[in-house]
């Protein structure tokens, strides 16, 4: 059987995205039809429409997702119809050089339904991330969901799927935050905060919030940042030094994704400390360094893909932390909204005015 539903699509390069019926099949093996409950818009998303990603348009946007089971394909086993999960685009193979190692965290084939959802003329939908979740259901690899328990507030904990996951694990997972260590964050949206509540999750003890926005630097504070910076008015490398007793901090975190706030978390760190780009550069960017600073400044220069995590092993960890009240995933929930308010949230991520904007199905 195959079901018309609602979906958001954008059909090219920058083009307004718009409301489409799309086809989405019964689940094939290995394969599990969701209803969305609720899905994120993040920045990513944004990317897709701009042409950031990739060419291969139409999408069907949306990926920070949670849902019910509706029914799953031949030989699933991971989960059953009517199991309460969030969408993840990390579902590992087992298989590959990555997985092999015993480091899983990088698979590098990870799984997505074999099928293709289609608009009614029959044209393929590429799905963000291998998702395409703003819509009332869609087709994922079984291994795309990760079962959690019905207490939780869908749209909070919703955020674990994509940005609120990367950040927290940009901080835990791939910075390796230690107790008492000094972190700096520099961007504020939602991926960036999620940074600083995972270095508060981790025990760091100097946290510091640099943005271009007060807004953010205000939300970036009640979340755990022990200190802020407004880079558009101070220069940040020197207040980070400044503030971690003239040397710079342990770890910083580069959540934006552009070259000069690159540089920034490069020289902000502390000999041998760790810089962690989590923001997603686009293609026409390079970056430029003296090699000599490279090698003197030494420590470690990491890329965090999607936080480095393992969402069997992370989201309900960190769903727990949520329900201990040692994580504040409400403060990421700014406004829920309908399928027909993604391009306004756009305009709003756009202005700096909410951390996300969460569509509720
Ligand atoms: N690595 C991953 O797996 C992963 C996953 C999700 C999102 N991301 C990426 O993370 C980045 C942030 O995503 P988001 O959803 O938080 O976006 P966002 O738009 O909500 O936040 C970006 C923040 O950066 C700030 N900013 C912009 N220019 C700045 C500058 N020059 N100096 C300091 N701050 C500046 C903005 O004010 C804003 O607060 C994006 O590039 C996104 O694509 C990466
Ligand atoms: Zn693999
Ligand atoms: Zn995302």
């Amino acid at each position: 059987m195959v079901h018309r539903v609602k979906g958001i699509v954008v059909m090219g390069k920058n083009e307004p995205v718009s409301l489409q019926t799309v086809l989405v099949p019964d689940p094939g093996p290995g394969e599990a039809l969701v209803d969305i409950i609720t899905c994120g818009v993040c920045h990513t998303d944004l990317h897709y429409k701009l042409g950031g990603i990739s060419d291969d348009y139409p999408f069907l946007l949306g990926h920070e997702a949670t849902g019910r089971v509706a029914a799953v394909g031949e030989g699933v086993t991971e989960v059953a119809a009517g199991d309460r999960v969030i969408l993840n685009w990390r579902a590992v193979c087992g298989e590959c050089r990555a997985c092999r190692k015993g480091q899983p965290q990088y698979c590098f084939n990870t799984h997505n339904a074999t099928q293709k959802m289609t608009l009614e003329d029959g044209t393929e939908l590429s799905p963000a991330l291998g998702i395409g979740a703003f819509i009332e259901k869609t087709l994922v690899a079984a291994g795309q969901c990760t079962k959690i328990d019905e207490e939780s507030d869908a749209a909070a904990v919703g955020l674990l799927g994509c940005g609120i996951m990367a950040g927290i694990g940009a901080a835990i997972n791939t910075g390796a935050v230690q107790r008492g260590e000094s972190v700096a964050v520099i961007g504020c949206g939602g991926v960036g905060c999620a940074a600083i509540a995972g270095a508060a999750l981790a025990g760091a003890t100097t946290i510091i919030a640099v943005d271009i926005d007060p807004q953010k630097l205000a939300r970036a504070e009640q979340l755990g940042a022990t200190h802020t910076v407004n880079s558009s008015e101070t220069g940040p490398v020197e207040a980070i030094r400044a503030l971690t007793g003239g040397f710079g901090a342990d770890v910083v975190i580069e959540a934006v994704g552009r070259p000069e706030t690159y540089t920034q978390a490069f020289y902000a760190r502390d000999l041998a400390g760790r810089v962690v780009l989590v923001g997603v550069p686009t293609p026409e960017m390079t970056l430029e360094l003296p090699l000599l600073d490279v090698f003197g400044r030494g420590g470690a220069l990491k890329s965090s893909w999607y936080g480095d995590c393992l969402p069997s092993r992370d989201f309900p960890m960190l769903v727990d932390q949520y329900k201990l009240g040692r994580l504040d995933l409400d403060a990421f929930v700014t406004e829920r909204i309908g399928l027909g308010d993604i391009e306004s949230a756009f305009e709003k991520m756009h202005a700096g005015t909410v951390l996300r904007s969460v569509v509720e199905l």
